[in-house]
Formats: C-alpha cells, sequence, structure tokens
C-alpha cells in the first residue's frame, strides 16, 4: 500500500474530523452555562488583564453555495444596522461587568461579512469597543473583508479606527471553478482590494485560498497560487474545502460528481504547499502559510502558536470573549456560545441579559486533552515534562493517552521519553491523531476499531 493510501485508510479528509479549534469542540458544549454563569466568568476577569474579542456580523450579501459558515442573505441595509445596535448594547452590558483597566489584545470582525456594516456604523461600533476595552500594547485590530462587499468609504472607516490587518477571501481565481462554487469575483477585484487596503498603510494582509474544489486541478491549483503570490499575502490559509451538503443546505446546488478525489485532494494540497514554501512562505500547522517576519510564524517558531476559533493566532491573551449571535468566549472556566439566531441573541441582550444559552464548564482531564491536542495541532509534539510541570499529571498516565494513539496510529506517531511527535509524513493526519485524545468524539473509537 502506497503513502496515500495508507493516509486514507487512516481516515484523512473524512470531513466528520474535527479542525479542533476547540477542545471539546462546540458540538459537545452542553446547556449547562448561561447568562449567569457568563456573567459570573467576566466579572472574573482580572482588572488590568489583556483579553481578547471576536465580533460576530452573520449577514451576506451574496450567500456563497461553498459556504459552510453560519450566515443569512440579506439585500437591505436595515437588518444590518439593527443587529448593530444589539452589538452596541451587548458591548455595553460587557462594559459593567468587566474590572477597571483591562485592555485588548486582539480585535477580529469575522463572519458572515462584517463589510457589509455601513461606515458609520463601523466608525460607532469601533468607538464602542474601545471606549469599553482599548487596544493595548501591540494589539492587533483585524477584519475579514469579501472583496465584493468593500469600497473606499468602509475602507477609510476601518484604517481610521486602526485596522492593521485586512483578511481577504479569495478560495480560488478559476472561473469554472468560481461558477461552480456559487461565488465570482475577478483577480482584477481582489488585486485592485488588496492595493487599497495597503495604500491605506494597513499593515497587514491576509488570504484565505481552498484546495479540494470542484474542478480543481493541479494546474488550476498552481495558477491561482501564483495570482495570490502576485499580491504578496503575509500570511495565508490554505483550508481543505468541507464538502458538507447534509449540513450546509447551499452545498446541495455544488454537483458531487465535480468533486476531487480524496487522492487528488492530497496533491492539491501539496502542490500549493509546495509553491508557498518555494516562495519563502514559512509552512504553520496543518494548513497556514506566513512569510517569516509575520507574527504567526515567529509564534510558531518561539512555540508559542495557539489555537482558537478563528483558527492559528499568535495571540496570548487567556481570555476570548465572542459577541454577537452564535459566538463562541473561552475563559478559563470554560466555554460559552451565544444563542445562535440573531432575534434570540437581540431578545437577551433587549431584556439586559448575555445571550448565553450552552457551554461546557472545563472539569476532569479536560485542560489535559486540550493541552494536548493544541500542541499536537500547533507544534506536531508534545512535551512530556510541560504536561507533568502544570497538570501535575503522572508518567504512568501519560504513557496510558500516548500509548492508545501511538496504537492506533502505529508507525505514523514518535513516542519517547520526551513526549509524543508525530513524523513529517504523517502531518496530514494531524486531525486524526489529535482525535484519538478526544474523551469526547464517541466516532473516534469506532474508527481506531475498524482500523
Ligand atoms: C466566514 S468566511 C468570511 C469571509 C468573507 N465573507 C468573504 O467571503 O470573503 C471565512 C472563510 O471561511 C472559509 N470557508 C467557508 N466555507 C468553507 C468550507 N466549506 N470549507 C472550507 N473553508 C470554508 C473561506 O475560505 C472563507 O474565506
Ligand atoms: S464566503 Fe463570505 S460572502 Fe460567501 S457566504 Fe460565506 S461568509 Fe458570506
Amino acid at each position: 500500500m502506497n503513502h496515500e493510501s495508507q493516509l486514507m485508510r487512516l481516515g484523512l479528509f473524512d470531513a466528520r474530523v474535527p479542525r479542533y479549534t476547540s477542545y471539546p469542540t462546540a458540538p459537545h458544549f452542553g446547556g449547562g452555562v448561561g447568562s449567569a454563569e457568563f456573567t459570573d466568568w467576566i466579572q472574573s476577569v482580572p482588572a488590568g488583564s489583556s483579553i481578547s474579542l471576536y465580533l460576530h456580523v452573520p449577514f451576506c450579501r451574496r450567500l456563497c453555495w461553498f459556504c459552510a459558515c453560519r450566515t443569512q442573505g440579506t439585500s437591505s441595509e436595515e437588518p444590518v444596522r439593527a443587529y448593530a445596535q444589539t452589538l452596541k448594547a451587548e458591548i455595553a452590558l460587557l462594559k459593567r461587568h468587566l474590572a477597571p483597566g483591562i485592555t485588548l489584545s486582539r480585535l477580529h470582525w469575522g463572519g458572515g461579512t462584517p463589510t457589509l456594516l455601513p461606515a458609520d456604523m463601523m466608525r460607532d461600533l469601533a468607538d464602542t469597543i474601545f471606549d469599553a476595552v482599548p487596544m493595548g500594547p501591540g494589539a492587533e485590530f483585524s477584519v475579514e473583508i469579501d472583496p465584493n462587499e468593500i469600497d473606499d468609504a468602509r475602507l477609510d472607516a476601518l484604517a481610521a479606527a486602526g485596522m492593521n490587518r485586512a483578511s481577504i477571501g479569495v478560495q480560488d481565481f478559476d472561473p469554472e471553478i468560481q461558477k461552480t462554487i456559487g461565488r465570482e469575483q475577478g483577480y482584477e477585484l481582489t488585486k485592485r482590494v488588496a492595493d487599497l487596503i495597503r495604500a491605506r498603510g494597513v499593515g497587514s494582509l491576509n488570504a484565505d485560498i481552498l484546495y479540494g474544489l470542484p474542478h480543481q486541478t493541479r494546474a488550476k491549483i498552481s495558477d491561482s497560487v501564483q495570482k495570490l503570490l502576485t499580491l504578496s499575502p503575509d500570511r495565508v490559509a490554505l483550508y481543505g474545502y468541507a464538502h458538507v451538503p447534509w449540513m450546509s443546505r447551499r452545498q446541495q446546488m455544488i454537483p458531487s460528481d465535480a468533486m476531487p478525489t480524496p487522492e487528488e485532494r492530497l496533491r492539491l494540497f501539496e502542490t500549493a504547499r509546495q509553491l508557498f514554501t518555494w516562495d519563502g512562505y514559512q509552512e504553520i500547522g496543518i494548513d497556514h502559510f506566513a512569510r517569516p517576519s509575520d507574527g504567526m510564524a515567529i509564534a510558531a517558531r518561539n512555540g508559542t502558536l495557539r489555537r482558537n476559533f478563528q483558527g492559528y493566532t499568535d495571540d496570548t491573551a487567556p481570555i476570548l470573549i465572542g459577541l454577537g449571535a452564535s459566538s463562541i468566549s473561552r475563559f478559563p472556566q470554560g466555554y460559552a456560545q451565544n444563542a445562535s439566531g440573531t432575534s434570540d441573541h437581540t431578545k437577551a441582550i433587549r431584556d439586559g441579559r448575555f445571550s448565553t444559552h450552552r457551554g461546557h464548564v472545563f472539569a476532569g482531564e479536560d485542560l489535559l486533552r486540550a493541552r494536548i491536542i493544541e500542541a499536537l495541532m500547533c507544534d506536531f509534539r508534545v512535551n512530556r515534562a510541560e504536561l507533568i510541570r502544570d497538570f501535575g499529571v503522572t508518567d504512568q498516565r501519560l504513557d496510558a493517552l500516548f500509548g492508545t494513539a501511538a496504537t492506533a496510529f502505529q508507525g505514523w506517531v514518535d513516542v519517547d521519553a520526551d513526549g509524543l511527535a508525530i513524523p513529517p509524513k504523517a502531518r496530514p493526519l494531524a486531525r486524526m491523531i489529535a482525535r484519538a485524545f478526544d474523551a469526547y468524539d464517541q466516532t473516534k473509537a469506532q474508527h481506531s476499531a475498524a482500523i
């Protein structure tokens, strides 16, 4: 059996394997965390500490067929303005409960399409946020920008508010692929937007592209990556397209027979990976590339790379608070998720409480397993001495945990006195190996039994 077939047999590209942006993952959150717990957790954030904020805007002008994000289409400005008012009220509520002197490490606006906000609302929201939690030293303010949904006025507003990292959605430049995935966006437009962003002195540019798209070939992805390289992004997320039409109904518009085979998917990733590394980008974790001078590349080299709900991050703040419908927060105590629907979310805020409706309180081995999974996803290795120091776990317990993964992935993980490591040939399996440490994922047990 060749290398590719072995990887497939071990579950590579099984769309049900989590991306581990949290542990436990969101489907395993339960109902025991509500507004009261969330309020307690906010009140316990130490005065003078540093936190990060994520602000979710679940609206888009167009609904791209490929997109699996939680968002709703709107052709008018009204629901977006109404939602922005809710966000302002939510920030005011947050401010009321936060101790003094807390500053921001990272502020990220994501979606959906945050650039759907009119320029005056962007200014208003940014002012409200910075009044509640001012930017700390070295803080980063990043915004997801749909190149089809931005103009000079909105870019001026974002730049004036202090946006210092912009993230543009590219996906692929090939016209046939764009038509098939319901997202048409010419190279010229994308380049113009990248130039407009840079012209405003925004220091860093990120771009998202996808591999594994329908009709994608190695020649097509090479062409798209080369076009993307002409924009010289500081950071690139090369996500594997998740085709989950049973969860994301829009994806039913995409013909399944146009999808590349799992083997071809692996080759598409490899083709793009080589082009980025040849161009001097540093490979980061399972799906990112960055210029060596970029903060994420530096964090990866220093061993301080982290994983949160936005994917990889160089943010070191221990607390991330999610604002807006469906957003998730992480505290030392656990996770809290806001109501998914905008109307439920708005109703709670109008009633003067947070919309938190589910979450997870850390217990038992949660934090130990979370650290192991995060380390595998970020560094492809986990250090035994650090786990013993930070969690007081015994060598025997670690042997048992590592042993389970080593048995399920015999020959694909290295276990020794230092800890457990995923060798380069097994990196495509990182999510599957991480799943061996997931005590909540029951499908893994069936999977392990099958191999
Ligand atoms: C939430 S979207 C926001 C970006 C912005 N609205 C835009 O369209 O440019 C962020 C990124 O998620 C990624 N994404 C969305 N659906 C995906 C899927 N089914 N599989 C993998 N990545 C996906 C895309 O790369 C997209 O740029
Ligand atoms: S890719 Fe962006 S614009 Fe398209 S549906 Fe998803 S969030 Fe909306």
